[in-house]
């Protein structure tokens, strides 16, 4: 049966027919967009290392957070960038904190719009560190207290969805119990649960001002070349109580995707980072890329792997035209 009688080629043809045999699509639903909140009024600051995002103040924020809703993407991620930090970052979880103002003038404004806050300390710590540091160690335990107090804070501000951040182990049980007890036992958690230490966080860092100021993350985050392992954080926080698994970074974890998708049941999200967008932003500026075309390409490849939800600084480009092939 094979060739002559057998030609694949016969169903590409033509649009209408690669369009009717595609096995997968991308849709603005799957999308969530990222945005950094500072504090101030009408200012939007641009991030020199990713080109087309900018540190936005609340204002703005709403503005923006409006035409994403009117696009069609059901939800934004915030990260602050906090006026003041210190060794424990106490602005994290500062009732009147930067993320905490945000989330509650965007659920006011921008009703019916999901607001994801991302659960972690390091834009808030004087060191850079996902966890508090003692005798140059990130303790883990510890770092616990500090993120049952953001993701309350978040919660009680009005956030629909948490997302932490940090690696800390046991991090996703203590938030559920947390909020539990503080009266949100609805409150979906997504779990950065396969969060890889990566060069391509550079660009976040920079807008973040978040880098490490001594040693790295490698002693929280994942090695890179462990796939078996991002299984069983992944199962952890699943059983720990995670509602959604995130695995970060995309395109070089795309096995983890998928390995994901073939393990648990849950919807699973994928975090297309800053240095994956801005690796395709140079290339395009430079002319050695199409832009939109490696922009859909890159999601496409998520979605395949076996991502339902991408997190994704193109969000706004990609549901634009998205909703433009179908209308
Ligand atoms: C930590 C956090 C980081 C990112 C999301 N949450 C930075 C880090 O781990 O250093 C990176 C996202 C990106 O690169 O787009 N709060």
């Amino acid at each position: 049966m094979a060739f002559p009688r057998q030609r694949l080629r016969r169903l590409r043809q033509s649009e209408p027919l690669r369009r009717m045999v595609r096995e997968t699509r991308l849709s603005t639903p799957d999308l969530i967009a990222p945005f950094f909140v500072t504090g101030g009024r009408d200012r939007r600051d641009a991030i020199s290392s990713m080109p087309g995002q900018y540190r936005l103040s609340v204002d703005l924020l709403v503005k923006e957070a409006a035409e994403v809703k009117l696009l069609g993407i059901p939800a934004v991620i915030l990260f602050g960038i906090p006026d003041r930090r210190d060794e424990r970052g106490t602005a994290a979880y500062d009732p009147n904190g930067i993320v905490q103002q945000a989330v509650r003038a965007l659920k006011d404004q921008v009703p019916g719009l999901l607001v994801v806050t991302d659960v972690c300390i390091d834009e808030y710590t004087s060191h850079g560190h996902c966890g508090l540091v003692q005798d140059g160690r990130i303790l883990n335990d510890e770092t616990l207290e500090c993120l049952r107090a953001v993701a309350r804070t978040h919660a009680e501000a009005g956030a629909d969805i948490v997302a932490p951040s940090d690696m800390m182990d046991g991090r996703v049980g203590a938030i559920r119990g947390e909020l539990d007890r503080a009266g949100f036992p609805d409150l979906p958690i997504m779990a950065y649960a396969a969060k890889f230490a990566s060069c391509f966080y550079a660009p976040f860092r920079d807008a973040a001002e978040s880098s490490p100021k001594f040693g790295d993350r490698q002693s929280y985050q994942m090695d890179l070349a462990n796939a078996r392992e991002a299984i069983r954080e992944i199962e952890l926080d699943v059983e720990e109580g995670a509602d959604i698994v995130m695995v970060k970074p995309a395109m070089p974890c795309l096995d983890i995707i998928a390995a994901a998708r073939s393990r648990v049941l849950l919807p699973i999200a994928a975090y297309q980072v800053s240095g994956e967008y801005s690796m395709i932003k140079a290339a395009a500026r430079a002319g050695w890329l199409g832009e939109t075309q490696a922009m859909m390409e890159s999601l496409l490849s998520i979605k395949r792997a076996g991502a339902d939800l991408i997190v994704t600084y193109f969000a706004k480009d990609a549901a634009r035209l998205l909703n433009a092939s179908c209308a």
